[in-house]
């Protein structure tokens, strides 16, 4: 059974289709109205979300599908200490396809290996996010048109940021991008994903603390979230939250044509002042989240039914 566990579960063919699949349906949102009719998503989030798991039930309902789930472990069985392996069991007797999201990086694995239909993994701990970049790609696609030959720039927190470790290992495989790391010296990028999807692959790659020394140098600038649910060390937290705040000020020695992303929710890093700004790509790179979530719904469920 097909799931979604890791951005690299999808070739890089794959993802163009998913992209062109995603396109069709901006374009023709009702050739897809029906396309799932009697099909049914379970969403179960062990997490706190506004974003993926909103996004995931408009993606079905448009698809002319339904959705069960629950959006809080304490209101299901897991508060009775009910497995992940179990609870995928289950669902596969009620649903289609599951998108799961929980605290432990690996949990969307066990699921998958459990359940007898697709997990999509909404996001493991601070492991991966594979969705959230698929929203990115189709973002940085449309704003872009290419993949290849960008000096993309991730900025914020780099070590508990899944969305940064699922963007550098898909950017990773696309000829000449540049990547810019710029965060505190405690939140930089783990060296598992940096041996693996730089390092080993012989990427360039310019790691700093310095937002404003970056600035000229990138295509795409990434901004993330200090992810406080991750933090042991509450101190540690509020020393470090404000790092990075970008500022209309603070853009003025960027690319004039730089695309600014950033996965949501914001908390202070990115000034609601720059909004306005023309490179900011945040809020679209919401609405390609819901496109690219149909069209990864379509793949899987027919590749199911193979
Ligand atoms: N980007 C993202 O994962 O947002 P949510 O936590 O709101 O789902």
């Amino acid at each position: 059974m097909r799931s979604l566990i890791d951005i690299l579960d999808l070739t890089v063919e794959e993802l163009d289709d998913l992209i062109a699949t995603a396109c069709d349906i901006i374009a023709d949102p009702d050739k897809y109205a029906e396309r799932c009719k009697r099909r049914k998503l379970a969403t179960l989030f062990y997490e706190p979300s506004t974003r993926t798991r909103l996004s995931f039930e408009a993606a079905m309902l448009e698809l002319g599908g339904s959705v069960i789930g629950f959006s809080e472990a304490t209101s299901s069985s897991a508060a009775k200490g009910e497995s992940v392996a179990d609870t995928a069991k289950v669902i596969s007797c009620y649903a289609d396809i599951i998108a799961m999201r929980h605290p432990k990086e690996g949990a969307a694995l066990v699921a998958a290996n459990n359940a007898s239909i697709p997990v999509i993994n909404a996001g493991d701990g601070g492991h991966c996010h594979p969705t959230q970049t698929l929203a990115d790609l189709l973002t940085i696609y449309r704003e872009k048109g290419r993949f290849d030959h960008l000096t993309v720039g991730l900025c914020g927190d780099l070590k508990f940021g899944r969305t940064v470790h699922s963007l550098i290992n898909a950017l990773s495989r696309y000829e000449g991008v540049k990547f810019v790391l710029i965060s505190p010296e405690e939140l930089k990028l783990p060296s598992y994903v940096k041996n693996e999807a730089l390092k080993k692959k012989g990427l360039e790659y310019l790691q700093t603390t310095s937002l404003e020394q970056a600035m000229p140098l990138m295509d795409i600038l990434y901004m993330t979230r200090i992810q406080q649910e991750r933090f042991a060390d509450m101190d540690e937290y509020l020393r470090l939250k404000d790092s990075y705040v970008l500022t209309p000020e603070k853009l003025k020695t960027a690319k004039p044509d730089m695309c600014i992303l950033h996965p949501l929710p914001r908390v202070n890093e990115i000034s609601v002042k720059v909004d306005d700004d023309p490179r900011a790509c945040y809020f679209k790179q919401v609405l390609n989240g819901k496109y690219m979530r149909m069209a990864l719904i379509l793949k899987l469920l027919e590749e199911a039914k193979a």
